[in-house]
C-alpha cells in the first residue's frame, strides 16, 4: 500500500483532532479509506473506520470526538484485500489490547496467517496487515515485553513496510523496512508517520528512522533499536516550516495551483549550492557510462535528460524505466553513474534500481523533490528541485523542476551548450499560463467529446507526448497516447479516423518539416489536429501558440504547459477530481 499513517502520543492534548489533521495533510498519498484508534481512559483501545476521504469518515464517525491522549491513524490506498470498512487499518489483535497502522507489503502473509489461525487467532479482515497484529499479540503474550515483540515479529515479516501499533498500556512502537518512517519531536508529543507532512504543521525536529529500524516511544521518550535489537540513536534534525504550507490559496485545486506555481517553482530549481552541485556535475563528467532512471513522469524527464545529456556533453545518456531496472543490468560497474528521478524520492522502483545499482558498483546520483526522501538519503549526492509539497497526484511542477535542475547540471558541464536562462524560461511559461482562458474554452467550447487522444512529436517532443498522454489518462480518465511521430507509419496510422483527436508538438526547429508530413498524414484520414507551435499552419483545426526558443531543447519546459492545463480543464469537465483521481496514489512506494 502507499498510505499515510500516523502515531501520536501527547502529554497535553486528546490527540484525535490531530491525528485527523494529519490524515488530512496527507491525504494525497493515498485515500480510499480512513480509520483511527485511540487509548481511551479505561485502557481499552477503540477504532473506529470506514471507507471514504478523510472529511467524509470523520462526519460520518466523528473521529475527532474520540478520546485519548494515545492514538494511530492511517489513510489507505487498497493493495490486499477490497476497499471495505473491515479491511480500512487500524487493525486490532484478538483481544484488542494492540492495533496497527502499516504502509506497505507483507508479502509472506498467508503462510503467516495460516499459522496464526491454527494458533486460534481470529482474523477480521482479508489485509495482509493483520498479521502484524496477531504476531504482536502472540509475542507480547509470551514476554509482557514490548521490545521483545517487535523483535520476534520484523524477523518473520517478508517484504516492504513501516508500521506502528498502539499498546493498551499506553506506548507506540514502530519499524521500518524500506518504506518511509519518521518520528517528529515536540515539547510535549512524539509523532510517529509515513511523511514529515503528518507532523509538520507542530514540529519541525525530526528523527529519521534508518531502514530496520524499531522506535519505542512512551511517555520517557523514544528509545531506537536496530533489527538485532541493539540500541541506536538517531540524531534530530530540522525540517523546513515551507513545506507546511500546503493549502489551496486562491485556486479550487492543488492541481491548478500547483501548475501555477510553475512561475517561480523552475527558478527555484536551480539555486543550488555551490560545493554539491560541484560534486554533483564532476561526477558526471567523469562517468564512463551514465544511465537515467525514474517512474512515470520522472522517467520522461528521464528521458529529455538523456537525449540533452548526449547533445550536451557528447556522450551516451541511456533512460532505463525504473521498473525495468533489474532487467537492464549487465552495463552496470564501477564506471557507471545512476541518475534517478524522483518527486518523492519514495518510489519502491527507483529505490530499488538504485539499491542494485549501488550492490553493482556503479554511483548514485539523485534529483527528488523531498530532499529528505530514502531516495536523497541513498544517493552519494543529491540535489532537490525546491518545488515545495505537490499534492496534486499528477506531477506538474515537479516535472518542470527537474527538467530546469537537469538542464543547468548540463550547461554547467557543457559551458552553456544548453542556454537554459531561468529567467527567461520562467517568463515564458508565465506568458503561457496567461493563455489559460483560451485552453479552457478548447475544451469546453471547440473539443469535440472524445474517447481518444493521441500526441506526436519528434525528438525532445516525443517524451512530452509521453507526459501529456499521461496527464490526459490520469486526470481525465481519457485514453490517451503519446506516439513517436516516425512511428505512426509502422501501425497507429490505422487507429486514425474522425473520431480522434490528434496534438502535433510542432514547433519550427528542425524536426518541423517531418512532423507536419505526420501530420498531414492523419488530417488525411479525418483526424482533428491541435497544434502545439510557435508557427501557424492551416492544417490545424485549433492551435495553441507557444513562444519561439532559443534553444530546441528548452521546448518542453512550455510544451508540456498547454497540455497540463488542458489535462486539468479535462477532467473538470468530465467531473472528476483532478487532486485525487481514481486507483492511484502520490508516493508509489510499493513495487
Ligand atoms: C504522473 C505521476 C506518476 C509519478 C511516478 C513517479 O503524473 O505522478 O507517474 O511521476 O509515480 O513518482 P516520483 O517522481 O515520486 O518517483
Amino acid at each position: 500500500m502507499c498510505c499515510s499513517i500516523i502515531g501520536i502520543i501527547s502529554s497535553k492534548n486528546v490527540v484525535a483532532p490531530a491525528l485527523v489533521d494529519s490524515l488530512k495533510r496527507m491525504e494525497y498519498r493515498g485515500y480510499d479509506s480512513v480509520g483511527v484508534a485511540t487509548l481511551a481512559t479505561t485502557n481499552r483501545i477503540s477504532v473506529r473506520k470506514g471507507i471514504g476521504k478523510v472529511n467524509q469518515v470523520n462526519s460520518s464517525l466523528n473521529l475527532t470526538e474520540m478520546e485519548g491522549f494515545v492514538g494511530i491513524g492511517h489513510s489507505r490506498w487498497a493493495t490486499h484485500g477490497g476497499v471495505t470498512d473491515y479491511n480500512a487499518h487500524p487493525h486490532p489483535c484478538c483481544t484488542e489490547d494492540i492495533a496497527v497502522v502499516h504502509n506497505g507489503i507483507i508479502e509472506n502473509y498467508l503462510p503467516l496467517k495460516e499459522e496464526l489461525v491454527k494458533k486460534g487467532h481470529r482474523f477480521r479482515s482479508e489485509t495482509d496487515t493483520e498479521v502484524i497484529a496477531h504476531l504482536l499479540e502472540d509475542h507480547y503474550n509470551a514476554s509482557r515485553d514490548i521490545k521483545a515483540a517487535m523483535l520476534e515479529t520484523v524477523s518473520q515479516l517478508e517484504g516492504s513496510y513501516a508500521f506502528v501499533a498502539m499498546f493498551a498500556n499506553g506506548s507506540l512502537a514502530c519499524a521500518r523496512l524500506d518504506e518511509p518512517l519518521v518520528i517528529g519531536v515536540s515539547d510535549n508529543a512524539y509523532y510517529a508517520s509515513s511523511d514529515v507532512l503528518g507532523f509538520l504543521q507542530y514540529t519541525d525536529q525530526a528523527m529519521f528512522l534508518d531502514n530496520r529500524d524499531i522506535a519505542i516511544i512512551d511517555r520517557d521518550g523514544a528509545h531506537i533499536f536496530t533489527f538485532a535489537g541493539e540500541p541506536v540513536t538517531r540524531g534530530v534534525t530540522k525540517v523546513a516550516w515551507e513545506l507546511a504550507d500546503v493549502n489551496k490559496g486562491e485556486f479550487a485545486h492543488y492541481t491548478i495551483k500547483e501548475i501555477f506555481e510553475q512561475r517561480t517553482s523552475v527558478k527555484a530549481a536551480t539555486y543550488q549550492e555551490e560545493h554539491k552541485i560541484k560534486v554533483f556535475c564532476d561526477t558526471i563528467a567523469a562517468a564512463g557510462n551514465i544511465i537515467v532512471t525514474g517512474s512515470g513522469t520522472s522517467y520522461h524527464t528521464s528521458l529529455i535528460t538523456s537525449m540533452a545529456g548526449c547533445r550536451a556533453l557528447k556522450k551516451r545518456f541511456e533512460p532505463v524505466m525504473a521498473s525495468e531496472f533489474k532487467y537492464n543490468m549487465d552495463s552496470i560497474d564501477k564506471d557507471t553513474v545512476v541518475l534517478a528521478i524522483s518527486q518523492s524520492g519514495e518510489t519502491a522502483d527507483v529505490l530499488s534500481a538504485t539499491k542494485l545499482a549501488r550492490a553493482a558498483g556503479a554511483k548514485i546520483l539523485s534529483i527528488v523533490n523531498v530532499s529528505t526522501s530514502s531516495l536523497a538519503r541513498a544517493a552519494d549526492v543529491s540535489l532537490a528541485i525546491n518545488s515545495g509539497p505537490e499534492i496534486g497526484v499528477a506531477a506538474t511542477k515537479s516535472f518542470t523542476g527537474q527538467v530546469s535542475l537537469a538542464y543547468s547540471v548540463l550547461d554547467r558541464i557543457s559551458g552553456g551548450r544548453i542556454g537554459f536562462d531561468r529567467d527567461a524560461v520562467s517568463d515564458k511559461i508565465t506568458k503561457m499560463l496567461a493563455g489559460s482562458a483560451a485552453i479552457e474554452r478548447l475544451v469546453n467550447v471547440t473539443m469535440p467529446k472524445v474517447n481518444d487522444i493521441y500526441l506526436l512529436g519528434r525528438s525532445i517532443h516525443f517524451p512530452i507526448a509521453l507526459e501529456g498522454a499521461l496527464k490526459m489518462k490520469e486526470l481525465a480518465y481519457v485514453h490517451a497516447e503519446g506516439i513517436a511521430a516516425g512511428e505512426l507509419k509502422h501501425g497507429p496510422l490505422a487507429l486514425m479516423d474522425k473520431n480522434a483527436v490528434v496534438f502535433v508538438l510542432n514547433p519550427d526547429d528542425k524536426t518541423y518539416g517531418d512532423t507536419l508530413s505526420s501530420a498531414h498524414e492523419v488530417k488525411t484520414r479525418g483526424a482533428k489536429i491541435i497544434g502545439i507551435s510557435n508557427v501557424s499552419n492551416d492544417i490545424y483545426d485549433a492551435m495553441i501558440e507557444i513562444p519561439k526558443m532559443e534553444n530546441e531543447l528548452l521546448y518542453p519546459l512550455v510544451e508540456v504547459i498547454p497540455l497540463q492545463l488542458f489535462s486539468y480543464y479535462l477532467a473538470l469537465r468530465n467531473n472528476v477530481d483532478p487532486d485525487f483521481p481514481r486507483n492511484l496514489a502520490k508516493s508509489v512506494t510499493v513495487k
